[in-house]
Parts: structure tokens; C-alpha cells; sequence
């Protein structure tokens, strides 16, 4: 059940009797926090021309125990990010204007590891999009309620520490892979990185469902990484590169004679695995012979390799990972059920990369200096333009898509920045050309209805207008002229009800 949402204190300007320190940074030596608190070394950066506004912000961020510059302008906002590292800028900006997206856009582009709040005056649907679009990582029309307000700042915080370790993974001295190897800065990836962390010393079987190049593998050795078996091996096996018939071979291993061609005894991958984590890819290929002896290593972690009756106890963590719903493979009859259900134990969902416009300039930004330092090359990042339309790319090859292009568009570019002519001619021609949407989604094989095709744009829109009225349905059925009734249908349908951060936090 969904917490009821208490009144919290409106951050009003009429709530406030004192006026704002512009241009002051203020740190708050207040070491009593209560556990779960911020500590005093996370940096806002707050913007607003309302000085009662600003103080009023001021003064809360700072009792609950972090550094605040306040300022009043653009300008002066640009001064202090010059000078000192902020972890976050809650700022008022409009949007709408040019000036307001120029602002945003320099923010993200020199300071991509510095997570940005919009909290203007106004808001309407075309500028939430906008805002998320151009990197900002939330959107909060006035009136703020500073219960609220307080949950999303911690979060973005949260996001911020990732996001900062993550920047760290260009240096050659890095960990090769480690929770601070996944970009991200959106809520659906924090949810991922709150479940990875919470999972990883279990030894629970965990299924990692994703598109093609979403980061399943990466997440697995992320997973191996963070548990007390990191020292162990790490194995990957992608059950659909394997012949069928080898398959049960490959991961139990067989004695001489088992078959023909088994010219001598065979370690299997489970074997190999042993003391460390197995990652078995595309599940879903598995046969059904193979099935059943997944079911009985998993309940009981022994097997028999093929061709022996010596039986093997395997001291291995599993990880599965399928691009396709095992749910649906199940329903047609091509998954046992038991086995659906021992797997299904923990469950972690990898959005595609579409769904998270707000990861692609930092994504983008990683990728550019990951290229530019392997092949020596200065770039200081990319166009305006270019980051649009990447924005608007469907991304059917997700992050290893946008890799390959950045890599691509770093070899060839004869600039500074990345220009969208750098972006390969399939990917802009896509975006700006005629194409029709299905085909620009990479869905040349199977067809697709028209309704499938609007559901993607038809969710962003209603998630920007709920975002726009701070999650208010009246309001926001209100504005996209349509009855309240739909609206409830269309947010269950897209799973809307469940992406309300704030309402949880509040
Ligand atoms: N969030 C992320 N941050 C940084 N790099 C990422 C992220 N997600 C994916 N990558 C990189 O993108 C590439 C593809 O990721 P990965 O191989 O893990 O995808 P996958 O879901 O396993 O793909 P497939 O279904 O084809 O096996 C890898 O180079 C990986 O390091
Ligand atoms: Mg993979």
C-alpha cells in the first residue's frame, strides 16, 4: 500500500521572515545529524532572484546539514561553480527562454558530474521535457514542500556520490569493474544501484532482464565484484553462442566416452566457477533437458558431469541474464515454470537506454573522455546540437550502441566538440529524416501497431505533465485535457503509479 502523504511545511515565501545572504557560501558546523542525514560535505549550489525564496531555501538545506552558496544570478551562479565543486544546483531557471536553456545546457557540459534541480516559477509539460532532455535531473515547479523537496535532494545526492566515483573509472588505476563502473544518474538507474548493493552479499540467485547492450554483464561483475566471492573467478557463459547439444557438456563438463568426440575428461563452467559467481546469458536458450539440471544445481547445488555418476557440489553464485520476459517464454510453454520461479528470486530490471534520456549526456560525456584519452585526442565535449539528437535516438543497441558511436565520432571529428555531422549518417537520418518511427526504433524484423509505436511518446508526455503538477492527477488531467479516469488507466498501464519517487520520499 501506497504511504499516505502527510502535509509537510510549503517552502512560501510568506512562511519567511528574513531575507536571503546573497552570494554568501554558508557551512553549517551542526555535526548532530541524525543517522541517515547528509553530512556536511555535500554543496548546493541555489539560484533563485526571489531573495525570500533563496533564503528560505538557504536556511533549510542548511539545517539539514549541508554546504549552500546562495545566489541570485546566472552569472554569479557561474563565478562560484568556477571556484568550488557543488554536488547539486537547485536552481530557478525558465526554461522556455533561450537564456534559460543556455544556462543548463553550460552546466551539464562543463560540470556533467554536478546533478541540476530545476525549480522555476512556472512549469508546463513542454518544459519538464525540455529540462530532462538538456540533462537536468528533476524538474519542481513552485510551490516546494520542503518534506519533499528534502527527499528528492537526498536522492539526487545519492546519485551524485555514483556519479562521481563513476567519473573515476577513465583512470587506468581504476578497478577494472566495480559498482562505480555503471553510469547513471536517472531514478530508474538508482533504483538498480539500490538493489544491486542490497542483493550483492546474498547469495540469492539474481535475474537481470534488459535489452540488448543495456549492461547485464556489466552488472554481473558488478555484483561479483561487491561480494565476499570477488576474489573467486568470474564466468560468463552465453548459452545462445552454444550448440544446443554441447551446452549441458560446456557447464557440467563430461568423462571420456560420454559422447562421440569426447575424447577426454572435461572440467565444466560450473567447475571452473567454483568459489566464484557463474553469469549464464540468454537463459532463455537453455533446452529443456538442460533445464532440469538447472533446476536441481540451483535447489540442490549438485550435479553430475555428463557421462558420470560421480556427483559434484557446486559452491558457485548464479546470475542469469535474459533480454527476453521469461514470464511470456514460460506462458508458451518454452520455460519451466519451477524453474522460472527459483530463478525469479531477485529481479533486477535494466530500462533501455530511450527510457532514460536524462543518463545520455553523461553517458556521452564518460564515453568522449574514455575515447579522447586512448587516442590522444582534446575534446571538450559536443554540440548542442549533436546532444539533441542523440536525445532523440531510439537506441536499439542501448549503451553499446552509444559507445560505438562516440568512439566513432571521436576518431572523425576534426573539432573541439562533437558535432551532430560527427554522429554516424543511420543514426541522424533516423532522428531527422522521414523514417517511419517503427524503423527508427530498430524494429525492422517484426511489425509493429501503431499503438505499440505511440506508447513510448504517449508515456514521456504524461510523465513530464504528472512531474510538471508535482504528481498532482487533477491538475495534471486537467492540463493534458482528459478525464481523471484515463489518466489513472494510462499511468497504471505504463506503470506510472509505481515511478513516483517523490511521493515515496515524501
Ligand atoms: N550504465 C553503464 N555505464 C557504463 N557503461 C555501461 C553501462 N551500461 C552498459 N555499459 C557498457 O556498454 C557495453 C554493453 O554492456 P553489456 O555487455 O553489459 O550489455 P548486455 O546487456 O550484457 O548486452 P547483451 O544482451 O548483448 O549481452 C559494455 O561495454 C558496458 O561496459
Ligand atoms: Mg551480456
Amino acid at each position: 500500500m501506497r504511504p499516505v502523504r502527510k502535509p509537510g511545511n510549503v517552502v512560501r515565501p510568506e512562511d519567511v521572515d528574513g531575507v536571503a545572504s546573497i552570494n554568501t557560501f554558508a557551512r553549517t558546523r551542526n555535526s548532530s545529524y541524525p543517522q541517515d542525514s547528509p553530512g556536511p560535505t555535500h554543496r548546493i549550489l541555489v539560484l533563485d532572484e526571489d531573495a525570500i525564496v533563496l533564503s528560505t531555501l538557504e536556511r533549510m538545506l542548511r539545517d539539514t546539514g549541508y554546504g549552500v552558496a546562495a545566489v541570485a544570478r546566472p552569472s554569479e551562479a557561474l563565478q562560484a561553480l568556477e571556484k568550488s565543486e557543488f554536488d547539486l544546483i537547485l536552481a530557478d531557471l525558465q526554461i522556455e527562454t533561450e537564456a534559460g536553456c543556455e544556462v543548463l545546457q553550460n552546466w551539464r557540459q562543463r560540470w556533467p558530474a554536478t546533478e541540476v534541480i530545476l525549480i522555476p516559477r512556472y512549469g508546463s509539460i513542454e518544459a519538464a521535457v525540455k529540462a530532462v532532455r538538456l540533462g537536468a535531473l528533476d524538474y519542481l515547479p513552485k510551490p516546494l514542500r520542503a518534506e519533499h523537496l528534502r527527499g528528492v535532494v537526498q536522492a539526487a545526492l545519492r546519485q551524485r556520490e555514483h556519479t562521481r566515483q563513476a567519473r573515476s573509472l577513465a583512470r587506468p588505476d581504476d578497478q577494472p569493474c566495480n559498482l562505480h563502473s555503471v553510469i547513471g544518474s536517472t531514478h530508474q538507474m538508482q533504483r538498480v544501484f539500490d538493489l544491486i548493493e542490497a542483493v550483492a552479499e546474498s547469495t540469492a540467485t539474481v535475474l537481470i532482464h534488459g535489452e540488448t547492450g543495456t549492461g547485464k554483464s556489466l552488472i554481473a561483475r558488478v555484483i561479483h565484484s561487491l561480494c565476499s566471492r570477488r576474489d573467486g573467478p568470474f564466468i560468463e557463459v552465453s548459452c545462445g553462442a552454444i550448440p544446443e547439444t554441447l551446452l549441458a557438456s560446456e557447464l557440467f563438463g563430461h568423462t571420456r566416452g560420454a559422447f562421440t568426440g569426447a575424447v577426454a575428461d572435461k572440467d565444466g563452467k560450473f567447475r571452473a566457477a567454483q568459489g566464484g559467481t557463474i553469469l549464464l546469458d540468454e537463459i532463455s536458450c537453455a533446452p529443456p533437458s538442460l533445464q532440469m539440471k538447472l533446476l536441481r544445481v540451483l535447489q540442490e547445488r549438485q550435479f553430475e558431469p555428463l557421462g558420470s555418476n560421480r556427483t559434484l557440489t557446486a559452491d558457485v553464485r548464479v546470475i542469469l541474464a535474459t533480454n527476453v520476459s521469461l514470464q511470456k517464454e514460460v506462458e508458451a510453454g518454452r520455460f519451466r515454470a519451477d524453474l522460472f520461479y527459483r530463478i525469479n528470486v531477485v529481479n533486477v530490471e535494466l530500462p533501455p537506454l530511450r527510457e532514460r534520456l536524462g543518463d545520455i549526456p553523461l553517458l556521452a560525456t564518460h564515453f568522449l573522455q574514455h575515447y579522447a584519452a586512448k587516442s590522444h585526442k582534446r575534446l571538450t565535449g559536443f554540440s548542442d546540437e549533436a546532444l539533441a539528437t542523440m536525445q532523440r535516438y531510439y537506441w536499439p543497441g542501448n549503451v553499446r550502441e552509444l559507445a560505438n558511436c562516440i568512439e566513432r565520432a571521436v576518431v572523425l571529428t576534426r573539432h573541439e566538440q562533437v558535432l551532430k555531422s560527427d554522429l554516424p549518417p543511420a543514426l541522424v537520418q533516423a532522428v531527422d529524416g522521414d523514417t517511419p518511427l517503427h524503423l527508427a526504433a530498430g524494429f525492422t524484423g517484426s511489425a509493429m501497431t501503431l499503438k505499440e509505436a505511440l506508447a513510448e511518446p504517449e508515456r514521456r508526455i504524461l510523465l513530464a505533465a504528472l512531474r510538471a503538477n508535482n504528481w498532482n492527477r487533477i491538475q495534471t488531467a486537467e492540463m493534458l485535457n482528459i478525464n481523471r479516469t484515463t489518466l489513472y488507466k494510462k499511468m497504471k498501464r505504463y506503470r506510472l503509479d509505481e515511478a513516483e519517487p517523490e511521493r515515496r520520499e515524501a
